[in-house]
């Protein structure tokens, strides 16, 4: 028989023993980031994977890369076009807005797995998880400042070195406008010079092009109007306040050619960079997108969130699990492994902040003792057929050979945990 392999760029996640392994620092941090939110109040929301595609051509838009070629679609057998999620945010309006709670505010975050048929390479995948909030109901002003203190948090929490922060106001949807008209005039006098996907912006999204990776179009977009000159006092006023309120914190440049990749933004817009990921350098974007709310149909509701990148993240992270004491579960005497359980399960009641490896498999003492070293476990703990009669187990320290191993009422197992 031929073996299935897994799709294109949509790898496996697998934890193991080994917490420096790409899968085990992606779960860490998502439980730090987890933490994160939570410490900042910010409430969990969990929209569906697949939704109407029709959310995503009016939120993301019609003329962005995600809609344009790397959405996953599909006809239901209702003949109904369905998407599987690029992102998060117009999930998380489209919900607001069909529950009819535009008029309070809300603090939500999210996790899981998003879908973008991109061409993979070293960050880039099909399948990857993002985890976002959205700061929804409230007008420009502090939300900014929670807004970018969370990202400060993030990039604190998890030890990322080498990293920056990029932020840009957009102006009003009117100041947009206005600048993409004097973008697009002043472009077409070099049209003739840029490349293929340049052209294709300049018609679709003018705005993109001051994203070009071309070494020629950057040099013709070093003398093209700036954003800086279209946006009013009061925005450029609110970068500069940000730069200066947590510059001694992160590292944060005020550019005013950072456009994001989807239509819904204006005001103010954000990228963190780092220098250790390579080509795919931003793991983590976002900003304003006051109109989406009303453009899915809803009322309006001024808006502000980000997504982060896990796989991008666990790439560039220095973290290591809370620390919890590990402990190997070894049963002595064979025939007794069903009765000795009962104590594990005991253990195991004890405190979270126990791991307890249970064997699963028959085996001689020492083959066991080994495999609890060869784990990393901090105790044994051996019950034989005595402590079993007693209510007791043997407890042995792996990690520090020169103490003794000794004998413990299993009642008294909490307090000696809790001790250490
Ligand atoms: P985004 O910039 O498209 O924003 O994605 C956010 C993050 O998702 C990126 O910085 C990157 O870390 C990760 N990411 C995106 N595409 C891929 C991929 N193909 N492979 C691996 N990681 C990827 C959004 O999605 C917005 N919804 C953010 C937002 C929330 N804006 C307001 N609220």
């Amino acid at each position: 028989m031929t073996k299935i392999n897994s799709l294109t760029g949509m790898p496996d996640l697998h934890d193991s023993e080994d917490k420096k392994s790409f899968s085990s620092k992606l779960f860490t941090v998502e439980k730090k980031l987890k933490k994160i939110f939570t410490n900042f109040n910010f409430k969990e929301i969990r929209t569906p994977m697949l939704e109407d595609a029709d959310l995503f051509l009016r939120s993301v838009g019609s003329t962005s890369d995600i809609v344009n070629k790397e959405i996953y679609s599909f006809n239901d057998r209702n003949n109904k076009a369905i998407a599987l999620r690029p992102e998060g945010t117009a999930s998380v309006i489209r919900s607001i807005v069909e529950r009819k709670l535009e008029n309070s505010t809300h603090k939500l975050w999210y996790l899981g797995p998003m879908w973008r048929y991109e061409r993979p390479q070293k960050g880039r995948y099909r399948q990857f998880n993002q985890a976002g909030i959205e700061i929804l109901g409230l007008p420009e002003g502090l939300p900014e400042f929670e807004i970018i203190s969370l990202v400060c948090s993030i990039i604190q929490e998890l030890n990322i070195k080498n990293c920056i922060i990029k932020i840009n106001h957009l102006g009003s949807p009117d100041e947009k406008e206005k600048f993409s008209k004097a973008l697009v005039s002043y472009l077409k006098e070099y049209e003739h010079m840029l490349d293929e996907k340049d052209k294709l912006r300049l018609r679709n999204n003018p705005l993109r092009v001051l994203d070009t990776k071309n070494l020629n179009t950057q040099k013709i977009l070093k003398e093209a109007p700036s954003i800086r000159d279209f946006i009013d006092d009061a925005s450029l006023l609110l970068l500069k306040k940000i730069k200066s309120q947590f510059s001694d914190i992160c590292k944060i440049d005020i550019d005013h050619s950072l456009v994001r990749g989807l239509d819904y933004y204006s005001g103010f817009v954000f990228e963190a960079i780092s220098f250790d990921l390579g080509a795919q350098d931003s793991f983590l974007g976002g900003g304003r997108y006051d109109q989406l709310s009303s453009q899915l149909g809803g009322k309006e509701m001024p808006s502000i969130g980000f997504a982060v990148g896990l796989e991008r993240l666990s790439e560039i992270v220095d973290v290591e699990e809370d620390t919890k004491i590990k402990i190997s579960f070894i049963i002595a005497t064979s025939n007794l492994e069903e009765n000795a359980y009962k104590i594990a399960h005991q253990i195991r009641r004890l405190n979270d902040q126990v791991v307890l490896d249970c064997y699963l498999k028959e085996g001689s003492l020492k083959s066991k003792l080994r495999k609890a070293h060869k784990n990393n476990s901090d105790y044994a703990i051996i019950v034989g057929e005595e402590e079993l009669e007693n209510n007791t187990v043997i407890i042995k320290s792996l990690q520090d050979e020169s103490t003794n191993q000794k004998v413990m009422p299993v009642d008294q197992l909490d307090s000696f945990f809790q001790d250490l």
